[in-house]
């Protein structure tokens, strides 16, 4: 990560989150949703410069066996700098340092960033297994 970023192990705010993703143009969520989603993270950090919330990425999870990898966003200025890759890499230090032998982390990688999870050893699941997902409306 460049000089000038710092990195904390913090659940972001509901208005940097929200914010954040649609800056990355990940989709919106609503201010009542992430009001309700963001106290049960399981582990996440933030990455501030200037004290300004530029990057985020946060370990959802059942603490035991299941875990997930979401809302992995920087703000769009500020990629390129090793950024993604400090966020990734203190989520999964987090969890190889806590979570118990055994314990499956999965991620939904959008466009190029399965390039990113691969230095950390996300592995695709396909051919053996397709990722599926709904969304409610
Ligand atoms: C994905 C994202 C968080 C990466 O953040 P970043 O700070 O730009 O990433 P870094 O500078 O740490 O570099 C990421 C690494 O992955 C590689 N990579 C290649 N294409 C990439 C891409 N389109 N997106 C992310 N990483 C990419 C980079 O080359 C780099 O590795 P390298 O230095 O060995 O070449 C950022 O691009 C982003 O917010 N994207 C929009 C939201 C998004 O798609 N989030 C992921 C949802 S699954």
């Amino acid at each position: 990560m460049e000089e000038g970023y710092e990195l904390f192990e913090e659940v972001p705010s509901i208005g940097d989150y929200r914010r954040l993703r649609e800056v990355a143009g990940l989709s919106p969520k609503s201010a009542e949703a992430a009001a309700a989603g963001l106290p049960n993270t399981h582990f996440a950090v933030v990455v501030k410069k200037d004290g300004h919330v530029v990057g985020m990425g946060r370990v959802i999870g059942d603490g035991g066996l299941f875990f997930q990898v979401v809302d992995i966003a920087v703000e769009p200025v500020h990629q390129g700098r090793g950024l993604g890759k400090a966020i990734v890499g203190r989520l999964v230090e987090h969890l190889k340092a806590t979570a118990p032998a055994g314990a499956y982390v999965s991620l939904i990688a959008d466009g190029e960033a399965h390039r990113l999870y691969a230095q950390f050893g996300f592995q695709p699941t396909a051919p053996r297994s397709i990722g599926m997902s709904l969304t409610l409306r």
